[in-house]
């Protein structure tokens, strides 16, 4: 995969493509699309978002339309204009080892219109209880192999560092065939405000050093991966960073509530000093 430039929007933070309102696409190398899974999930009511200066906890759930009616606005061109603009990355995700599978078959036929399919393994397992299903190794290496005989192009997985040590999965993604990982997703969180507890998935700079120690970890581990570093990245200095330990891209999340013209600047820093 060759992304000019090396930066990706991450996926979640955009939506299906409307961050693109804001910026210009010629500073993205790649937009990923919000995770979709077999079934629409409406997501978890309110609040859903709680941010600090250090921190964002989302409490999203995953909502999204389900897969069916993906595809069906796929084949409607409800998202032409985003495959216009710029390389687009799919996003898979699943309550089960099955319903990855599901959605890997359901995706297949349309692999055409993506530089990429990004596997989400950040998800819960409802089926084992709400793990995420790096926690299952066994049943993690059948849904590798199934999904890498099902598509046929560039997959990525994207795991948190929940569930298992990063660098381990990450081989076993190489040894299956797999051509990418993210690293990483956001990591389970807890707020209390005004004595309501609101969980969810912790992203924003207190995740960059999390994130670059499996960037390195995995780096020293793999040979093949193309490694997408993602958490906390909201500067210059954190891209140049990532880049040290050796990511072959970066990934933008929360940054881009905060301002979203950052990722003009950390584009034109990309061509400045990595040309
Ligand atoms: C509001 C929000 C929604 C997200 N939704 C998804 C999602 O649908 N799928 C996914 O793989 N990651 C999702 N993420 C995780 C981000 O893609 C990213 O990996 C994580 O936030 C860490 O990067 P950051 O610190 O730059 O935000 C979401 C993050 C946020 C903040």
């Amino acid at each position: 995969m060759e992304l000019k430039p090396p930066l990706v929007i991450a996926s979640g933070v955009g939506g299906m493509g409307e961050y693109l309102q804001l910026i210009d696409s010629k500073y993205i190398g790649a937009y990923t699309l919000k995770t979709i899974t077999l079934f629409p999930k409406q997501g978890n009511p309110p609040p859903r978002l709680f941010a600090t200066q250090n921190y964002l906890i989302n409490n999203i759930g995953l909502e999204n339309i389900g897969i069916d009616a993906f595809v069906e606005n796929l084949l409607s061109d409800k998202y032409a204009e985003v495959f216009d603009r710029t390389k687009v990355i799919f996003s898979l995700g699943g309550d089960s080892p099955d319903e990855y599978k599901a959605v890997a078959e359901k995706i297949a036929p349309h692999e055409r219109y993506f530089e990429a399919i990004e596997v989400n393994f950040s998800c819960p397992n409802v089926k084992e209880g709400g793990l995420n299903i790096l926690s299952d190794l066994s049943s993690f290496k059948d849904v590798l192999s199934c999904i890498r005989k099902t598509l046929k192009g560039f997959l990525i997985a994207k795991v948190g560092i929940e569930g298992a040590i990063v660098e381990k999965i990450a081989q076993i993604v190489e040894d299956h065939g797999w051509n990418g990982i993210t690293l990483i997703n956001t990591v389970r969180g807890l707020e209390i405000v005004e004595d309501r507890i609101i969980k969810g998935g912790l992203s924003g700079p207190l995740l960059k050093p999390i994130a670059l120690r499996a960037v390195y970890e995995v780096k020293n581990k793999t040979h093949k991966l193309y490694v997408i570093g993602s958490g906390g990245i909201m500067c210059e200095k954190d891209v140049d960073d990532f880049f040290k330990v050796g990511a072959n891209a970066i990934s933008l999340g929360t940054v881009v509530y905060k301002n979203p013209m950052i990722v003009e600047r950390i584009a034109e820093h990309i061509w400045r000093c990595y040309r």
